[in-house]
């Protein structure tokens, strides 16, 4: 089966990256991570990526005139690089217009809380301070909303009551590292369908 080229864009330390880059070099999926990129200049998830000497890009937002621009450039590296999919892993900017049209249905996205449940920042905390008993992650495909896209896979984990928001995002965080690769397996081998809202999973 041919290697499905996977573009990964993070801000931060990059754990989910390293899950599914994991996952590519294991051959659970078939897949391979074709290029990293990243709008935080220190982001671990760059240094991930050169480790494992995958090509490793930083978009710095402020030297682009505005969004359109900074997307562009963006898209242009995915495209050198032939990426199919787009996987966001930890990216804490919303994404744009031209993002999304260069990509329709090929970007996907990590949220650690059971969506339409606290989207946006923080949520672990949110999810903790409003006094859940369960919380969890979501695999989805991104649309034009802030967390708001077709859902592929959640896992549901419990909120015990000695937790601190810290151990709860610990536990969700396991989750994280388990669905992601799952998503992008499923996606690889096609065997996800896109109807409206929902995701169908084909057998
Ligand atoms: C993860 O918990 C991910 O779900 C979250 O940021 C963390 C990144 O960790 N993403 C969001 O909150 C997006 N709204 P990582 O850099 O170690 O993968």
């Amino acid at each position: 089966m041919n290697k499905l080229n996977i573009g990964v864009v993070a801000s931060g330390r990059g754990s989910n990256l390293q899950s599914i880059m994991d996952a590519c070099a294991g051959e659970l999926i078939p897949a391979r991570v074709a290029a990293v990129l990243s709008d935080n200049k220190d982001a671990f998830a760059l240094e991930r990526a050169r480790r494992a000497s995958i090509p490793a890009f930083h978009a710095d937002f402020d030297s682009f005139p505005g969004k359109p621009a900074y997307e562009r450039s963006i898209i242009n590296i995915l495209n050198e690089h032939g990426v199919e999919l787009v996987c966001l892993a930890g990216y804490m900017r919303l994404v744009g217009r031209d993002l999304l049209a260069a990509f329709p249905g090929r970007i996907m996205n990590i949220h650690p809380a059971l969506l339409p449940a606290f989207p946006g920042l923080h949520a672990q905390e949110q999810a903790w301070k409003h006094g859940v008993r369960f919380s969890g992650c979501t695999v989805h495909f991104v649309d034009e909303g802030v967390d708001t896209g077709p859902i592929i896979i959640q896992a549901v984990v419990p909120v015990r009551p000695s937790d601190t928001a810290e151990d709860l995002a610990g536990r969700i965080l396991e989750q994280e590292h388990r669905i992601y690769p799952e998503a992008v397996k499923l996606f690889a081998e096609g065997k996800l369908e896109i109807d409206g809202r929902k995701v169908r999973i084909i057998a």
